[in-house]
């Protein structure tokens, strides 16, 4: 196998990064171990629009290739067709999705300038992994120019069911952007069913007897790759039992982005209902909710900051007195380190998502307690993570009264049961960490072994050698490019859909 390069929005550098997830240091991991390359967006703005890759050796021996965005991009690209429009119809949020801004068009072009600027620099047998929504056109435009390497996608969010899919006007062109790659990861069972059945019914796609899904002439396998958490790291540190905020309290906690995914007024709800069915718990119990600002140039993010603030002011008015105040509500990023005792601390972690692609606070929470004494899980059935555990208390996010509930239940629950519950989900955090992720997928990769049947009438090799990266090629004319060598796609809208929910 050659060199890894992998290819996404944020290239952090998770030794520097105030916050890092859990996906970005797998990603360094194997990138350290393979000698690898990462490619992606500087972080920074710029008027350059054909800014060369900045190169970056860094101390944890990763290369880093960085381009710039320019303003307009960062807008229609990123804040635009990326979160107000993917990530909201992905998320199962299509009355929030944007579709008539027009963002596609700088969405196409950006994946255009970046998959240009890496051909410049790739060799032939590099192995290239494209992370998340941002590029899902990547190796559409890697193919167009010649590029004929191996190409895996791992979406770390979830996919849709098939009608929400369907409402994207570009959902064609996004079918026909998948099968350029050999293999498209998906998080959970869940997402590879909504794929498939999104592909054969809207899509025109055809499932093969081999198990791969032909699209537009050009085969490709899905397959399921649930994100793991390192372990280790969370169960370092001192195991004494809870006492940084005092005995007497009961601390639930919650750490999300700031995001209206993440069910965080139904947690807040949640847990003023509990306090007003269990008034013996008032004045001992308290939620801790981290919520990191993200996004916050998008309206509906600070609509959910505003929401946030008001309820929390509620909660703590209504229930709260001079010596207890209910709600801790922190917008601010914690680090990983800190977050291990935060976590061990919590006599319940409290996962609340109203979609999410895997969710790892939910698996770092558990690894990081304290097998003789640990805290209960209460977590999301529509989280991909509640696929694997089972031993958490499942709750219907949307449920004010069942998540309420289960609150009760966890900070009643005896020692042995929660031994109990501790050990099982233990056991299939471990059975599936953040390196197995990685590992595991790139040797589906190796093995996916398709005929390269695209472009179809021929493209240019552009692969060359590393030192030609000073000079990546200028991206040519978008729509020539893909009008000229790439067939439209053909589908039968009135196809019938099959509903999964
Ligand atoms: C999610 C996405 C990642 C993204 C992260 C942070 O986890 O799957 O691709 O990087 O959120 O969002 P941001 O917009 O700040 O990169």
């Amino acid at each position: 196998m050659g060199r890894l390069v992998i290819v996404s929005n944020r290239v952090t550098d998770p030794a520097k990064a105030a916050q890092a997830g859990g996906a970005a240091v797998a990603i360094a991991d194997c990138l350290r171990e393979r000698q690898g390359i990462w490619f992606g967006w500087s972080g920074q703005l710029s008027t350059d629009e054909d800014a060369t890759p900045a190169i970056d050796v860094s101390d944890d021996g990763i290369v880093r290739w960085t381009i710039p965005l320019t303003k307009y991009e960062y807008e229609n690209y990123y804040l635009g067709y990326a979160n107000s429009v993917l990530w909201p119809v992905f998320h199962n949020r299509v009355d929030l999705a944007q579709f008539e801004a027009g963002y596609y068009a700088a969405y196409s072009k950006v994946n255009q300038r970046f998959a240009a600027s890496l051909a410049a620099g790739l060799a032939e047998d590099d192995v290239i992994w494209v992370h998340d929504y941002h590029f899902i056109p990547l190796a559409h435009e890697l193919r167009l120019l010649g590029v004929q390497n191996k190409i895996g996608f791992f979406l770390h969010i979830p996919f849709p069911p098939s009608q929400s899919f369907l409402t994207v006007p570009e959902h064609l062109q996004l079918a026909r952007a998948f099968s350029a790659y050999d293999l498209v990861g998906l998080q959970a069972t869940t997402d590879v069913a909504n794929m498939i059945d999104y592909l054969e019914h809207g899509a025109n796609g055809q499932m093969l007897p081999n198990g791969t899904m032909r699209v537009e002439g050009r085969e490709f396998a899905i397959a399921s790759f649930a994100v793991g958490i390192d372990t280790n790291f969370f169960k370092q540190g001192d195991l004494t039992d809870r006492n940084d905020y005092g005995a007497t309290i009961t601390r639930i906690i919650g750490v999300d982005r700031l995001d209206y995914t993440k069910g965080l007024p139904q947690k807040f709800r949640a847990f003023g209902r509990f306090l007003q069915i269990n008034p013996d718990f008032r004045s001992r119990t308290v939620l801790t909710q981290i919520a990191t600002p993200t996004r916050e140039s998008v309206e509906a993010y600070s609509d959910i900051r505003k929401e946030l603030e008001t309820l929390s002011g509620s909660i703590n008015g209504s229930y709260g007195d001079l010596e207890w105040v209910p709600i801790h509500y922190i917008n601010q990023t914690t680090s990983r380190e800190r977050l291990i005792s935060v976590y061990r601390n919590a006599a319940v972690g409290l996962v609340t998502p109203l979609r999410d692609g895997m969710n790892l606070v939910a698996k770092e929470y558990v690894a990081a307690q304290n097998p003789r004494n640990p805290g209960v899980l209460i977590l999301s059935r529509f989280a991909g993570a509640a696929e694997q555990l089972k031993a958490a208390l499942i709750i219907n996010p949307y449920n004010i009264d069942e998540i309420a509930g289960a609150i009760a239940v966890a900070v009643k629950m005896g020692l042995d049961e929660r031994c109990l519950r501790h050990e099982a989900l233990m056991q299939e955090i471990e059975s599936g960490t953040a390196a197995t992720w990685a590992s595991g997928f790139l040797s589906a990769l190796e093995h996916a072994d398709h005929p390269p049947t695209f472009p179809p009438t021929g493209g240019k090799r552009l692969i060359s050698a590393v030192s030609r990266l000073a000079q990546p090629a200028r991206h040519q004319d978008p729509n020539s490019v893909i009008e000229s060598s790439a067939p439209p796609l053909v589908c039968d809208v009135a196809a019938s859909h099959r509903a999964f929910f």
